[in-house]
């Protein structure tokens, strides 16, 4: 299914409140004892919005929870451990903008001899516009796609994340049904800096989530050849009542503040989602899942495409060297 659903913010907007009131077909409800003790998460972009909601849920879980961000520490964590009644919670910088920053953030956890059971990449950004960064790439490509795809490779490479067929870890992206972009993958134009202004703003966002759902199935196929080592699942949580539109002219703030208070799910509903990929018994032994909020979907066609996946691959290896 292509379709331009989600290409404007009005759109966006418009579509994903409408979304919300469609008959769905939940794919199960977690139950209290699917509980997390023991177990190690790290979820990035954790002190705001979904991420923070995300933290708190799975410390509320029993689980040890690392939130890697670039801001709010250590308070964001003190408010989770405050909120979830859970000592067990960290805070590890990372700055997904900065390449090295998150070099930096894969030796702090190797010097603590961490092993994350569940990652959840969850960071994103929605920019005002184009902004170049200092390995010269544009921020939200970055954000939105680039880091997580070293940072995923980083944390598998360097045994952070163990591959384990008999209690396979999770890898959760927090993506969004605006990957259903017209646009396909253009491999070649991958990385290459260009302005751009709010108005192309949403696209972008889109064709990133197509870019990190794509790495998602890839991912998935590389990791579980034969036997499923590590479940890889990606999810749209539908609109949120967060400060992802923090860069949002300010003549609209007012309106869109009201509509997101109106309409939107708070982030504690919006993690319904990603709390049953991360803790759902039932997903043992399962790869490759995408849940529109809490139903189960099929990705976008390009996502799946074998071919489309191995070029990203190879074009993301490729951009990455030399940084
Ligand atoms: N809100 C929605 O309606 C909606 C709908 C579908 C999908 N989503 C997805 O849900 C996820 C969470 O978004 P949200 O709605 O919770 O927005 P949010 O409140 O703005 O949270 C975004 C998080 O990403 C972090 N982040 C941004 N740039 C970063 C960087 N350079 N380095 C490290 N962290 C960075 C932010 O940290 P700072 O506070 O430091 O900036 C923040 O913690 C995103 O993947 C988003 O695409 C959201």
């Amino acid at each position: 299914m292509n379709n331009q659903k989600y290409d404007s913010a009005f759109k966006a907007t418009m579509n994903g409140i409408l979304d919300l009131f469609k008959k769905q077909i939940p794919i199960g409800q977690l139950s209290d004892n699917e509980r997390l003790d023991g177990k190690t998460c790290l979820v990035t972009g954790a002190n705001s919005g979904l991420g923070f909601a995300i933290a708190t849920q799975l410390a509320e879980r029993g689980a040890h929870v690392i939130m890697a961000c670039r801001n709010d520490i250590p308070n964001a964590g003190i408010e989770v451990m405050k909120l979830s009644g859970n000592k067990n919670v960290e805070m590890l910088f990372v700055d997904l903008s900065e390449l090295q920053s998150i070099d930096n953030l894969v030796v702090q956890l190797k010097e603590k001899s961490i092993l994350i059971d569940i990652c959840i990449f969850n960071a994103a950004v929605v920019p005002k516009g184009s902004l170049k960064t200092s390995s010269g790439f544009d921020q939200m490509f970055l954000v939105n796609y680039l880091s997580t795809f070293k940072l995923a490779n980083l944390l598998l490479s360097e045994n952070i994340i163990v591959a384990n067929a008999a209690q396979a870890p999770r890898i959760i992206f927090v993506s969004s049904e605006s990957h259903r972009t017209q646009q396909p993958i253009d491999v070649d134009h991958l990385g290459v800096f260009e302005n751009y202004t709010m108005g192309k703003v949403i696209a972008l966002y889109g064709y990133y989530k197509l870019l990190m759902n794509t790495f998602a199935t890839e991912l998935s196929r590389r990791l579980n050849a034969d036997k499923i080592n590590v479940s890889v699942f990606a999810l749209c949580p539908g609109p949120i009542n967060s400060n992802i539109a923090r860069a949002a002219p300010k003549i609209f703030m007012p309106l869109l503040k009201l509509i997101f208070a109106l309409f939107f799910k708070s982030p504690k509903e919006a993690a319904a989602p990603v709390l049953y990929l991360a803790c759902s018994h039932s997903l043992q032994n399962t790869t490759g899942m995408y849940l529109h909020l809490m139903q189960q979907k099929m990705m976008d066609d390009k996502a799946l495409d074998p071919i489309s996946g191995k070029k990203l691959w190879e074009k993301s290896e490729a951009l990455l060297k030399g940084h």
